[in-house]
Protein backbone atom coordinates (compact mmCIF):
# COMPACT_ATOMS: atom_id res chain seq x y z
CA UNK A 1 0.00 0.00 0.00
CA UNK A 2 1.43 3.52 -0.74
CA UNK A 3 1.43 5.81 2.64
CA UNK A 4 0.02 9.12 0.93
CA UNK A 5 -2.64 10.58 3.11
CA UNK A 6 -5.05 11.79 1.34
CA UNK A 7 -4.29 15.72 1.96
CA UNK A 8 -1.48 17.66 0.90
CA UNK A 9 -0.89 21.10 2.31
CA UNK A 10 1.05 23.77 1.00
CA UNK A 11 4.69 24.88 3.52
CA UNK A 12 2.76 26.87 6.68
CA UNK A 13 4.42 28.89 8.67
CA UNK A 14 5.76 32.46 7.15
CA UNK A 15 9.68 31.23 7.06
CA UNK A 16 11.73 31.40 3.72
CA UNK A 17 10.13 27.76 2.84
CA UNK A 18 6.26 29.10 3.19
CA UNK A 19 3.68 29.20 0.88
CA UNK A 20 3.38 32.95 2.06
CA UNK A 21 6.56 34.11 0.40
CA UNK A 22 6.78 31.46 -2.53
CA UNK A 23 3.22 31.75 -4.06
CA UNK A 24 4.29 34.60 -7.19
CA UNK A 25 3.84 31.64 -9.63
CA UNK A 26 0.18 31.12 -8.52
CA UNK A 27 -1.08 34.87 -8.29
CA UNK A 28 0.70 35.92 -11.25
CA UNK A 29 -1.95 33.45 -12.72
CA UNK A 30 -4.57 35.01 -11.28
CA UNK A 31 -3.52 38.83 -12.02
CA UNK A 32 -3.41 37.41 -15.59
CA UNK A 33 -7.48 37.23 -15.60
CA UNK A 34 -8.63 39.07 -12.31
CA UNK A 35 -10.42 42.22 -14.52
CA UNK A 36 -12.17 39.50 -16.25
CA UNK A 37 -14.52 38.15 -13.02
CA UNK A 38 -14.45 42.39 -12.34
CA UNK A 39 -16.42 42.60 -15.80
CA UNK A 40 -18.28 39.76 -15.34
CA UNK A 41 -19.84 40.98 -11.90
CA UNK A 42 -20.35 44.50 -13.05
CA UNK A 43 -22.01 43.91 -16.15
CA UNK A 44 -23.48 40.51 -16.32
CA UNK A 45 -24.09 39.51 -12.42
CA UNK A 46 -27.72 40.16 -11.34
CA UNK A 47 -27.98 40.78 -7.66
CA UNK A 48 -31.28 42.32 -7.25
CA UNK A 49 -32.65 38.84 -8.86
CA UNK A 50 -29.83 36.44 -6.92
CA UNK A 51 -32.20 38.25 -3.94
CA UNK A 52 -34.05 41.28 -3.69
CA UNK A 53 -33.75 41.34 0.24
CA UNK A 54 -29.86 40.53 0.03
CA UNK A 55 -28.07 41.93 3.03
CA UNK A 56 -25.57 38.95 3.87
CA UNK A 57 -23.36 38.13 0.61
CA UNK A 58 -21.55 35.00 1.18
CA UNK A 59 -17.83 34.27 -0.59
CA UNK A 60 -16.40 30.52 -0.53
CA UNK A 61 -12.41 30.50 -1.23
CA UNK A 62 -11.93 26.80 -1.85
CA UNK A 63 -8.69 25.27 -1.52
CA UNK A 64 -7.10 29.26 -0.01
CA UNK A 65 -4.15 27.53 1.66
CA UNK A 66 -2.50 30.52 3.73
CA UNK A 67 -2.11 33.24 1.55
CA UNK A 68 -1.69 36.03 0.91
CA UNK A 69 -2.92 34.73 -2.78
CA UNK A 70 -6.48 34.23 -1.50
CA UNK A 71 -7.14 37.50 0.36
CA UNK A 72 -6.41 38.94 -3.08
CA UNK A 73 -9.07 36.51 -4.61
CA UNK A 74 -11.22 37.70 -2.13
CA UNK A 75 -10.95 41.00 -2.23
CA UNK A 76 -11.14 41.51 -5.75
CA UNK A 77 -14.42 39.65 -5.60
CA UNK A 78 -15.79 42.12 -2.52
CA UNK A 79 -14.59 45.18 -4.68
CA UNK A 80 -16.70 44.20 -7.84
CA UNK A 81 -19.93 42.76 -5.48
CA UNK A 82 -19.68 46.28 -4.14
CA UNK A 83 -19.82 48.35 -7.04
CA UNK A 84 -22.28 46.58 -8.60
CA UNK A 85 -24.36 46.62 -5.43
CA UNK A 86 -24.19 50.32 -5.68
CA UNK A 87 -25.28 50.75 -9.34
CA UNK A 88 -28.08 48.42 -8.44
CA UNK A 89 -29.14 50.20 -5.10
CA UNK A 90 -28.68 54.08 -7.40
CA UNK A 91 -30.91 52.57 -10.19
CA UNK A 92 -33.54 51.08 -8.56
CA UNK A 93 -33.65 53.53 -5.29
CA UNK A 94 -32.80 51.15 -2.66
CA UNK A 95 -31.53 52.11 0.26
CA UNK A 96 -29.42 48.90 1.63
CA UNK A 97 -26.36 47.63 3.12
CA UNK A 98 -24.19 44.59 2.34
CA UNK A 99 -22.57 42.56 5.13
CA UNK A 100 -19.58 39.95 3.70
CA UNK A 101 -19.05 36.66 4.47
CA UNK A 102 -16.12 34.57 3.32
CA UNK A 103 -15.41 31.10 3.80
CA UNK A 104 -12.05 30.00 3.31
CA UNK A 105 -11.97 26.15 2.66
CA UNK A 106 -8.80 24.01 2.78
CA UNK A 107 -7.87 20.04 3.84
CA UNK A 108 -8.01 20.20 7.95
CA UNK A 109 -4.12 20.21 8.18
CA UNK A 110 -3.95 23.67 6.36
CA UNK A 111 -2.31 26.24 8.55
CA UNK A 112 -5.60 27.61 9.54
CA UNK A 113 -3.87 29.36 12.14
CA UNK A 114 -1.30 31.21 9.94
CA UNK A 115 -4.00 32.18 7.08
CA UNK A 116 -5.87 33.99 9.83
CA UNK A 117 -3.07 35.33 11.99
CA UNK A 118 -1.74 37.27 8.22
CA UNK A 119 -5.32 38.59 7.53
CA UNK A 120 -4.41 41.47 6.71
CA UNK A 121 -6.58 44.17 9.32
CA UNK A 122 -8.24 46.39 6.49
CA UNK A 123 -9.33 42.87 5.64
CA UNK A 124 -10.93 42.00 9.02
CA UNK A 125 -13.12 45.36 8.47
CA UNK A 126 -14.21 44.18 5.10
CA UNK A 127 -15.93 41.00 6.24
CA UNK A 128 -16.74 38.03 8.51
CA UNK A 129 -14.41 34.97 8.11
CA UNK A 130 -14.93 31.67 8.62
CA UNK A 131 -12.39 28.48 8.66
CA UNK A 132 -14.01 25.31 6.82
CA UNK A 133 -11.87 22.21 7.05
CA UNK A 134 -12.08 19.12 4.39
CA UNK A 135 -11.72 18.00 1.26
CA UNK A 136 -13.44 20.10 -1.96
CA UNK A 137 -13.94 16.41 -3.28
CA UNK A 138 -17.29 16.51 -1.01
CA UNK A 139 -19.92 19.06 0.71
CA UNK A 140 -17.94 21.65 2.69
CA UNK A 141 -20.92 24.41 3.03
CA UNK A 142 -24.73 24.36 3.86
CA UNK A 143 -27.23 23.51 0.29
CA UNK A 144 -27.78 27.00 -1.16
CA UNK A 145 -26.06 29.43 0.91
CA UNK A 146 -23.32 30.66 -0.82
CA UNK A 147 -23.30 33.43 -3.53
CA UNK A 148 -19.70 33.05 -5.35
CA UNK A 149 -17.39 30.31 -5.05
CA UNK A 150 -13.43 30.85 -6.53
CA UNK A 151 -11.18 28.14 -6.56
CA UNK A 152 -7.53 28.84 -8.29
CA UNK A 153 -4.84 26.37 -8.88
CA UNK A 154 -6.57 23.80 -6.57
CA UNK A 155 -7.69 21.03 -8.63
CA UNK A 156 -4.79 19.83 -10.34
CA UNK A 157 -4.52 17.87 -6.53
CA UNK A 158 -6.33 14.44 -7.08
CA UNK A 159 -7.35 13.29 -4.52
CA UNK A 160 -5.28 9.98 -4.36
CA UNK A 161 -3.20 8.57 -6.36
CA UNK A 162 -4.72 5.65 -8.91
CA UNK A 163 -3.84 2.48 -7.21
CA UNK A 164 -2.68 1.01 -10.27
CA UNK A 165 0.55 3.41 -11.01
CA UNK A 166 1.73 0.81 -8.07
CA UNK A 167 1.04 -2.31 -8.91
CA UNK A 168 3.54 -4.03 -10.95
CA UNK A 169 1.58 -6.03 -12.88
CA UNK A 170 -0.46 -3.88 -14.39
CA UNK A 171 0.08 -1.91 -17.52
CA UNK A 172 -0.39 1.36 -15.51
CA UNK A 173 2.76 1.21 -13.38
CA UNK A 174 4.29 4.12 -12.82
CA UNK A 175 7.75 2.42 -12.81
CA UNK A 176 10.60 4.59 -11.10
CA UNK A 177 8.84 7.56 -12.56
CA UNK A 178 7.30 9.81 -9.47
CA UNK A 179 4.27 11.27 -11.21
CA UNK A 180 2.25 11.54 -14.47
CA UNK A 181 4.90 12.72 -16.98
CA UNK A 182 2.96 11.00 -19.76
CA UNK A 183 5.33 8.87 -20.72
CA UNK A 184 3.36 5.95 -20.07
CA UNK A 185 -0.17 6.27 -21.51
CA UNK A 186 -1.96 3.91 -19.65
CA UNK A 187 -0.41 5.85 -16.28
CA UNK A 188 -1.61 8.70 -18.06
CA UNK A 189 -5.19 7.12 -18.59
CA UNK A 190 -5.46 5.87 -15.09
CA UNK A 191 -4.74 9.69 -13.81
CA UNK A 192 -7.15 11.27 -16.10
CA UNK A 193 -9.67 8.83 -15.04
CA UNK A 194 -8.82 9.97 -11.47
CA UNK A 195 -9.07 13.75 -12.06
CA UNK A 196 -12.22 13.52 -14.14
CA UNK A 197 -14.14 11.71 -11.05
CA UNK A 198 -12.44 14.37 -8.52
CA UNK A 199 -13.75 17.19 -10.98
CA UNK A 200 -17.28 15.92 -11.45
CA UNK A 201 -17.59 15.52 -7.79
CA UNK A 202 -16.34 19.39 -6.82
CA UNK A 203 -18.63 20.25 -9.39
CA UNK A 204 -21.56 18.00 -7.99
CA UNK A 205 -20.54 19.46 -3.97
CA UNK A 206 -20.38 22.62 -5.40
CA UNK A 207 -23.90 23.14 -7.31
CA UNK A 208 -25.43 22.47 -3.91
CA UNK A 209 -23.31 24.81 -2.28
CA UNK A 210 -24.54 27.74 -4.34
CA UNK A 211 -27.94 29.50 -4.30
CA UNK A 212 -29.39 29.51 -8.01
CA UNK A 213 -27.86 32.43 -9.88
CA UNK A 214 -24.73 31.82 -7.76
CA UNK A 215 -21.37 31.86 -9.49
CA UNK A 216 -18.30 29.61 -8.89
CA UNK A 217 -14.97 31.63 -10.48
CA UNK A 218 -12.30 28.61 -11.76
CA UNK A 219 -8.81 29.29 -12.27
CA UNK A 220 -6.39 26.51 -13.19
CA UNK A 221 -3.17 25.27 -15.37
CA UNK A 222 -3.51 23.01 -17.88
CA UNK A 223 -1.54 21.42 -20.71
CA UNK A 224 -1.86 22.66 -24.46
CA UNK A 225 -2.54 19.97 -26.93
CA UNK A 226 0.52 18.10 -28.08
CA UNK A 227 2.45 19.19 -24.80
CA UNK A 228 3.65 15.97 -22.16
CA UNK A 229 4.15 17.19 -19.25
CA UNK A 230 7.87 15.77 -19.07
CA UNK A 231 8.74 18.98 -21.33
CA UNK A 232 7.46 21.53 -19.05
CA UNK A 233 9.65 23.02 -16.38
CA UNK A 234 7.52 21.45 -13.53
CA UNK A 235 8.16 18.43 -15.35
CA UNK A 236 11.74 18.75 -15.36
CA UNK A 237 11.68 19.76 -12.24
CA UNK A 238 9.57 16.31 -10.96
CA UNK A 239 11.67 14.12 -13.10
CA UNK A 240 15.03 15.85 -11.38
CA UNK A 241 13.77 15.24 -7.82
CA UNK A 242 13.11 11.32 -9.12
CA UNK A 243 16.70 11.61 -9.72
CA UNK A 244 17.44 12.84 -6.64
CA UNK A 245 15.80 10.45 -5.23
CA UNK A 246 17.77 7.17 -7.00
CA UNK A 247 20.83 8.73 -5.61
CA UNK A 248 19.28 9.04 -2.21
CA UNK A 249 18.44 5.11 -2.20
CA UNK A 250 21.68 4.58 -4.00
CA UNK A 251 23.22 5.76 -0.39
CA UNK A 252 20.96 4.07 1.62
CA UNK A 253 19.22 7.26 2.44
CA UNK A 254 15.99 6.14 0.85
CA UNK A 255 15.16 3.00 -1.13
CA UNK A 256 13.89 1.65 -4.30
CA UNK A 257 10.84 0.23 -2.80
CA UNK A 258 10.14 3.55 -1.46
CA UNK A 259 10.78 5.27 -4.96
CA UNK A 260 8.76 3.10 -5.95
CA UNK A 261 5.34 3.11 -3.87
CA UNK A 262 5.72 7.04 -4.41
CA UNK A 263 3.88 8.78 -7.14
CA UNK A 264 2.65 12.56 -6.71
CA UNK A 265 -1.37 13.13 -6.61
CA UNK A 266 -1.20 15.58 -9.18
CA UNK A 267 -2.59 15.82 -12.41
CA UNK A 268 -2.62 18.66 -15.42
CA UNK A 269 -5.48 17.96 -17.33
CA UNK A 270 -5.61 18.78 -21.21
CA UNK A 271 -8.35 22.15 -21.81
CA UNK A 272 -10.69 19.75 -23.47
CA UNK A 273 -10.70 17.45 -20.26
CA UNK A 274 -11.19 20.28 -18.22
CA UNK A 275 -14.33 21.55 -20.56
CA UNK A 276 -15.44 17.84 -20.86
CA UNK A 277 -16.39 17.59 -17.24
CA UNK A 278 -17.59 20.78 -16.95
CA UNK A 279 -20.14 20.29 -19.62
CA UNK A 280 -21.12 17.37 -18.35
CA UNK A 281 -22.05 18.87 -15.38
CA UNK A 282 -26.00 19.81 -16.37
CA UNK A 283 -26.43 22.52 -12.95
CA UNK A 284 -24.44 25.22 -14.20
CA UNK A 285 -24.54 27.12 -17.60
CA UNK A 286 -20.71 28.84 -18.61
CA UNK A 287 -20.78 31.96 -18.77
CA UNK A 288 -17.03 32.62 -19.51
CA UNK A 289 -14.64 29.43 -20.44
CA UNK A 290 -11.05 30.91 -21.94
CA UNK A 291 -7.42 29.89 -22.24
CA UNK A 292 -4.57 32.69 -21.59
CA UNK A 293 -0.81 32.28 -21.06
CA UNK A 294 0.65 32.11 -17.76
CA UNK A 295 2.25 35.62 -17.54
CA UNK A 296 5.46 34.25 -16.12
CA UNK A 297 5.72 31.75 -18.92
CA UNK A 298 6.63 34.42 -21.43
CA UNK A 299 9.01 35.62 -19.05
CA UNK A 300 12.77 33.51 -18.17
CA UNK A 301 12.06 32.21 -14.64
CA UNK A 302 15.35 31.35 -12.80
CA UNK A 303 16.61 28.32 -11.33
CA UNK A 304 15.69 29.56 -7.81
CA UNK A 305 12.40 30.33 -8.27
CA UNK A 306 11.24 27.22 -10.02
CA UNK A 307 12.59 25.30 -7.16
CA UNK A 308 10.98 27.20 -4.46
CA UNK A 309 8.35 26.94 -5.78
CA UNK A 310 8.34 23.44 -5.66
CA UNK A 311 9.58 23.74 -2.01
CA UNK A 312 6.05 25.39 -0.93
CA UNK A 313 4.12 22.95 -2.17
CA UNK A 314 5.53 19.61 -2.25
CA UNK A 315 7.26 18.85 1.45
CA UNK A 316 4.61 17.34 3.42
CA UNK A 317 3.69 14.30 1.21
CA UNK A 318 7.28 14.23 0.57
CA UNK A 319 8.13 13.77 4.46
CA UNK A 320 5.07 11.45 4.90
CA UNK A 321 6.27 9.17 2.83
CA UNK A 322 10.39 8.99 3.02
CA UNK A 323 10.31 10.65 6.40
CA UNK A 324 11.97 13.37 8.65
CA UNK A 325 14.67 15.58 7.19
CA UNK A 326 14.29 13.98 3.89
CA UNK A 327 12.73 16.98 2.34
CA UNK A 328 15.89 19.12 3.07
CA UNK A 329 18.28 16.41 1.65
CA UNK A 330 16.05 16.19 -1.36
CA UNK A 331 15.87 19.95 -2.34
CA UNK A 332 19.35 20.71 -1.34
CA UNK A 333 20.72 17.60 -4.41
CA UNK A 334 17.99 19.22 -6.89
CA UNK A 335 19.36 22.92 -5.68
CA UNK A 336 22.84 21.55 -6.55
CA UNK A 337 21.61 19.49 -9.63
CA UNK A 338 20.03 22.85 -11.12
CA UNK A 339 23.43 25.04 -10.53
CA UNK A 340 25.38 22.40 -11.89
CA UNK A 341 23.10 21.86 -15.15
CA UNK A 342 20.15 24.55 -15.19
CA UNK A 343 16.79 24.49 -16.55
CA UNK A 344 16.77 25.76 -20.23
CA UNK A 345 13.47 27.21 -19.77
CA UNK A 346 13.38 29.15 -22.63
CA UNK A 347 13.13 25.25 -24.67
CA UNK A 348 10.61 24.28 -22.00
CA UNK A 349 7.21 23.61 -23.50
CA UNK A 350 4.43 26.03 -21.50
CA UNK A 351 1.61 25.29 -19.27
CA UNK A 352 -1.73 27.38 -20.21
CA UNK A 353 -4.47 28.73 -17.10
CA UNK A 354 -8.19 28.49 -17.87
CA UNK A 355 -10.35 30.84 -16.50
CA UNK A 356 -13.84 29.57 -16.11
CA UNK A 357 -17.09 31.44 -14.60
CA UNK A 358 -19.88 29.40 -14.40
CA UNK A 359 -23.45 29.93 -12.71
CA UNK A 360 -25.97 28.14 -10.74
CA UNK A 361 -29.12 27.07 -12.83
C1 LIG B 1 -1.26 25.49 -4.91
S1 LIG B 1 -2.28 25.74 -3.55
C2 LIG B 1 -3.29 27.07 -4.14
C3 LIG B 1 -3.67 27.98 -3.02
C4 LIG B 1 -4.41 29.25 -3.44
N1 LIG B 1 -5.71 28.94 -3.99
C5 LIG B 1 -3.58 30.03 -4.42
O1 LIG B 1 -4.00 30.18 -5.58
O2 LIG B 1 -2.52 30.51 -4.04
C6 LIG B 1 -3.42 24.37 -3.62
C7 LIG B 1 -4.31 24.30 -2.37
O3 LIG B 1 -5.35 23.37 -2.62
C8 LIG B 1 -5.58 22.67 -1.42
N2 LIG B 1 -6.26 21.41 -1.71
C9 LIG B 1 -5.81 20.38 -2.46
N3 LIG B 1 -6.70 19.39 -2.47
C10 LIG B 1 -7.75 19.82 -1.69
C11 LIG B 1 -8.99 19.24 -1.31
N4 LIG B 1 -9.34 18.01 -1.74
N5 LIG B 1 -9.82 19.96 -0.52
C12 LIG B 1 -9.49 21.20 -0.10
N6 LIG B 1 -8.32 21.81 -0.43
C13 LIG B 1 -7.46 21.12 -1.22
C14 LIG B 1 -4.17 22.43 -0.88
O4 LIG B 1 -4.19 22.06 0.48
C15 LIG B 1 -3.56 23.80 -1.14
O5 LIG B 1 -3.71 24.66 -0.07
Amino acid sequence: MSTFSQSYPMSGGDDQHSYIHNSTYQKAAMDGVEEKAKQYILEKFDLLTLNPDLSTFRIADFGCSIGPNTFHAIQNIIDAVKLKHLKESQENSLVSSLEFQVFFNDQSNNDFNTLFRTLPTSFEQEYLSVGVPGSFYGRVLPKNSIHIGTTSCTTHWLSGVPEQVFDKKSPAWNKSYIYCNNLIEEVTKAYKDQYTQDMSLFLKARAEELVPGGLMIMLGLYLPDGVAMYETWPGIVKDTMGDCLQEMAKLGITSHEKIEMFSMPLYFPYFSEVKGVIEENESFTIELMETVRHPLEAAELTNDFMISTYRAVMPTFIEKHFGNGKVDELFNRLAKKFSEHPIDFEKCKKQMIYYVVLKRK
